[in-house]
């Protein structure tokens, strides 16, 4: 076959989404994204595990051409980017069996429409065997919904992993070989889609990493022969230690706002801490949600609109709550016309941030002498907490 071989006899197809620049009508995607799925050939069946994105069943067909049959097909996840091809793979192979985990049997056929009598669901540690190889089902619930399994083939090591350990990064290659360019597109890959589940993720690493892994492979990127490459980095990413790092989301109208960020960046920087400052008009969110991974301390700049913080700054607010990050910290700044109440705006978009609320900043018009002195307080409040932290 004339596919990417990543074991003997197991190739990875499906489809390299050079040009997307969007998922979920939310999430950037600089580098595009693949879907990936995996034919593994025994010496009596045949499996595909995972197929494509709803909108792109004919390239996957297209490359199913050549093979004969196919015994089984394993949906390791209902999502449509990996399932949305199942219905028209199963037409082409109508006696293929659809295996997959017993919370994921229902969400098939809720949200693609799979005729359930197709499907038969598998329990964790359940194998089948393919005459010279096994595919034996790892229960990795909640990386990222609830359904998800991993399917591992111990004559070759590799771990199919679908979304856990996947990046949104588009690649001719089938192998991680950059893996400067690699770690960014999976950290961001980590933050927006796997760090609000990091207790389970802790769980499912756990679990993997018993095994003597040789290949990691993923529904979305390159794959991984080194696989404690991106194992590590996981183990890094969900520690609950953060590291002496502030994120610096913010807005400004006229200006002030921004010169108050001017002057508490300088104030962190000089006292050791690693500062990401986001201006969210233009800024990517991938790019924040990275960011957020490590950070201990997130101060939030806004003006004040309407007595509140600018709507953009309610989305980043949102958007940082629904991610979990680890942050030990937070606090606000921001310059207001003649009265203010965000404060009491911002703090309630975030409960799921156990933080220390420190004091904030809040200035009428342009920051004066004042104002820049209670920033290098805020400044040398945030070093004190910090100070353990590397
Ligand atoms: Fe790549 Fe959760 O789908």
């Amino acid at each position: 076959m004339n596919f990417p071989k990543i074991a003997d006899n197991v190739w990875k197809l499906g489809v390299t989404d050079w040009d997307r620049r969007l998922f979920d009508a939310l999430i950037p995607l600089p580098d595009g994204t693949s879907y990936n799925s995996y034919l593994v050939r025994g010496t009596e069946k045949t499996a595909l595990l995972d197929t494509v994105d709803t909108a792109l069943p004919d390239r996957l067909l297209e490359q199913l051409d050549g093979v004969e049959s196919i015994d089984f097909i394993i949906a390791h996840h209902a999502e449509q980017d990996h399932s949305g091809a199942l219905e028209a793979v199963m037409a082409k192979y109508p006696s293929a069996e659809i295996l997959c985990s017993n919370k994921c049997k229902p969400m098939l056929q809720d949200h693609l429409g799979i005729d359930g009598a197709r499907i038969r669901s598998v329990q964790d540690g359940e194998t089948v065997s393919l005459g010279d190889k096994t595919l034996e089902f790892i229960a990795t619930p909640w990386v990222h919904w609830p359904e998800t399994m991993c399917t591992w083939l111990p004559e070759d090591r590799v771990l199919f992993s679908c979304d856990f350990f996947g990046s949104h990064l588009a690649t001719s290659g089938a192998w991680a070989d950059d893996p400067a360019r690699v770690y960014e597109a999976a950290k961001r890959y980590y933050a927006e889609i796997m760090m609000p589940f990091r207790p389970s993720v802790r769980a499912n690493i756990a679990k993997i990493n018993t095994r003597d892994i040789a290949v990691i492979a993923p529904s979305h990127g390159p794959c991984y022969r080194d696989p404690q490459f991106i194992i590590k980095s996981y183990q890094d990413w969900i520690s609950d230690t953060p590291k002496n790092e502030v994120v610096l989301p913010y807005i400004s109208m006229h200006g002030s706002t921004r010169k108050m960020v001017d002057h508490l960046v300088s104030a962190l920087s000089q006292r050791g801490i690693t500062v990401y400052q986001f201006d969210l008009s233009v800024t990517d969110i991938g790019k924040l949600a990275i960011a957020l991974v490590d950070a201990a301390t997130v101060v939030i700049g806004t003006p004040t609109l309407h007595m509140g913080p600018h709507p953009l700054v309610f989305y980043a607010a949102h958007l940082a709550n629904v991610l979990r990050p680890k942050v030990k910290y937070a606090s606000v700044i921001g310059s207001y016309g003649w009265a203010t109440k965000v404060v009491e705006h911002i703090t309630p978009l975030i409960p799921n941030l156990k933080v220390e609320l420190l004091p904030p900043v809040l200035c009428k018009g342009l920051p004066k002498e004042p104002d820049f002195a209670a920033l290098d307080s805020l400044a040398a409040s945030i070093a004190e907490r910090h100070a353990n932290l590397l």
